[in-house]
């Protein structure tokens, strides 16, 4: 089976490992794969032998089958195997119901060594599901980690993912697939560029793209009419545990199609993507919410909707009272809202809420500079700190208990002070204390569209106003000549409190394009510098069009109900920006900088 002299294995693998079934049982097969474990029985060796499909037990017995059983013995975790043998049924007193091929065995007659592992492993793969590895050791032995069952799954599940979608769009919904450049020029979605020199024309740069966002456009000017593309995007922003600087995206695009029935194809592909890889029926269709709504309920765009915890909003309560921190909050134009919490008395200590606490510093870290809170007690009478209570009529005070529906027990924490940070610090709140108080059913998948986005927000560093998607985005018609205050007909689709996409209906005027350039701060020769080639696409003929795109690798972390993205990408960076198993990025011989006509000013490393 393997011939010693060229080193190539003869005799083909005839099934994959998980295969092996009852039915095969008296089958001569060949298996190839790595040793996952080996015991020794008293005489008789174990081997589990592992390839993508899964496990087998492999089992050697000097006396039934002698031949291979000195290569048996000499095997270690990790070593790639050729065996061949014969299935048999295992003894009624060790089937594994845990395996899929746990009712049957295979006596090796012969036992190939392949490869042996030459140096320590890093760590043992048969056990890394359950004994966790440091994150730094899994990414730098990378291939190692891949062989883990959940990270094969993880991949696995990933492919099919990207195959389903292919086939539904493709087969079902005529849409083609068209690759758009990776080197091109800054295609603005929010986040720094990663910039490409250009050797050819020193001094000159290329930008990765974001998105596909303006290739797909111009696609619809020239009349491919449902395009897609499973494509990279690049974005050098602060990671977190759903971003990475590369990530994947499904990216679509529509032409003559309104937003209900863009948002009804797109129900309908998610829908058929859980059908198909987990076999759940979602309810259809998906609700919808205004991103005003959702702020104001949720204090975030993306709302998990899987338990309740919504914010009150109490600044017209409170804005008269004489305590100053509400009334000062309101006067300068933020909020005074409430999270009320069930049972908080009794689970929720002041110190977790004082300047120390872990609650204060989830407040804190959305912004807040205190967390002011009334406790109700069983009495109904309320017990606050400081001057809340002091400040708040009877009626008032009864007020604030009905709005926020508190009843004896309640915990009522207060967000004042400017909307983003009130929203932001109680959202963070609501977040965590759900997973603490378990309101969450992991099991439940909530989708829900937001809608209504602002056109454009305002950026107080660089104080101008921006786009919240992009520039391209069209503003409902009714709102187009007060642009600045207009809202977007722009849907971001969530799941379980994730954006898992984000689309829009973009504007095909080149005049209309030109003003929401100038609403953000591009001078005209700018606009024409930067985008001059898209308006002038839009005067020859665009057809009215939209699209969407979803994070793939955000989609499988979520199918596969894993924390990071970094599980669900083969090779992916460190919260760093950094591969290390490639030890990318690095420095350059000077000769290519010099060819690119570059200097680096940074400081030469230690
Ligand atoms: P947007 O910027 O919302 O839209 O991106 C679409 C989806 O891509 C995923 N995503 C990311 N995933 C991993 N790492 C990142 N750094 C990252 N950034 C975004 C999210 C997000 O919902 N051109 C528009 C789409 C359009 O308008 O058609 C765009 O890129 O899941």
């Amino acid at each position: 089976m393997f011939d010693e002299g060229t080193g190539s294995v003869l005799s083909m693998r005839t099934h994959y490992c998980s295969e092996l079934r009852n039915d095969h049982v008296g089958e001569q097969v060949t298996l190839c794969g790595w040793i996952d474990r080996r015991r020794d029985h008293g005489g008789v060796i174990f081997l589990d032998v592992r390839d993508r499909s899964g496990i087998v037990q492999i089992v050697s017995d000097p006396e039934r089958t002698p031949a291979a059983y000195p290569q048996a013995e000499a095997l270690r975790s990790e070593y790639v195997v050729c065996v061949q043998g014969t299935v048999s049924r295992r003894p009624d007193d060790s089937l594994n119901p845990r395996l899929p091929t746990g009712e049957i065995e295979i006596y090796a007659d012969q036992i190939q060594l392949l490869n042996a592992v030459h140096q320590q492993l890093p760590f043992q793969v048969s056990t890394a599901d359950v004994e966790p590895v440091k994150e730094e050791l899994r990414l730098k032995y990378r291939y190692l980690d891949l062989r883990r069952d959940r990270m094969q799954q993880n991949l696995l599940l990933r492919h099919r993912l990207v195959q389903t979608i292919r086939r539904y769009l493709e087969d079902q919904q005529g849409f083609v697939e068209i690759e758009t450049p990776i080197l091109t020029r800054s295609t603005p979605e929010g986040a720094r560029d990663y910039l490409v020199p250009s050797r050819a024309n020193p001094g000159e740069w290329f930008a990765l793209p974001q998105s596909p966002q303006i290739f797909k456009q111009l696609l619809m000017v020239s009349g491919f009419d449902r395009y897609y593309q499973i494509a990279r995007c690049f974005r050098d922003e602060d990671l977190r545990a759903d971003r990475q600087p590369e990530f994947t995206q499904l990216d679509m695009e529509m032409s003559f199609m309104s937003q209900a029935e863009i948002m009804q194809l797109n129900e309908d592909l998610i829908c058929h993507i859980l059908k198909t890889l987990k076999g759940i029926e979602l309810p259809a269709p998906f609700p919808q919410m205004t991103y005003t709504e959702a702020m104001e309920r949720y204090g975030t765009d993306r709302p998990d909707t899987r338990f309740g915890l919504e914010l009150v909003n109490v600044s017209d309560l409170v804005q008269e009272s004489g305590f100053k921190v509400f009334a000062s909050a309101i006067a300068q134009g933020g909020q005074v809202k409430v999270l009320p919490i069930p049972n908080g008395n009794a689970n929720i200590s002041n110190v977790r809420i004082k300047p120390g606490g872990d609650l204060f510093s989830e407040a804190s870290a959305g912004g807040a500079k205190g967390l002011a809170y009334i406790r109700v007690k069983e009495d109904g009478a309320i017990d606050t700190i400081g001057a809340i209570k002091d400040n708040l009529s009877p009626e008032q005070t009864a007020e604030l208990l009905q709005r926020t529906g508190a009843l004896p027990g309640y915990l009522l924490l207060f967000g004042a002070g400017p909307t983003e940070i009130v929203n932001a610090s109680l959202s963070r709140l609501r977040l965590a204390l759900a997973a603490e108080m378990n309101l969450i059913n992991p099991d439940q998948i909530d989708l829900l569209w937001i809608t209504e986005f602002p056109l454009f927000e305002w950026n107080a560093d660089e104080k101008r106003l921006e786009a919240l998607h992009h520039p391209f985005t069209a503003p409902y018609p009714e709102d187009a000549d007060h642009l600045k205050t207009a809202r977007a007909q722009a849907y971001d689709l969530v799941y379980n409190g994730l954006e898992i996409g984000g689309g829009s209906l973009r504007i095909y005027d080149a005049d209309l394009q030109a003003q929401v350039f100038a609403a953000i701060g591009l001078s005209e020769t700018e606009t024409q510098a930067k985008f001059g080639f898209l308006l002038n696409a839009f005067n020859y003929g665009a057809p009215p069009h939209g699209g969407i795109a979803y994070g793939i690798d955000r989609l499988t972390m979520l199918l596969r109900g894993e924390d990071s993205i970094r599980d669900t990408i083969a090779f992916p960076k460190t919260q760093q920006a950094r591969c290390l198993l490639t030890q990318a990025p690095s420095s350059v011989e000077p000769k290519q900088l010099q060819e690119l006509q570059i200097k680096s000013t940074a400081e030469p490393k230690p």
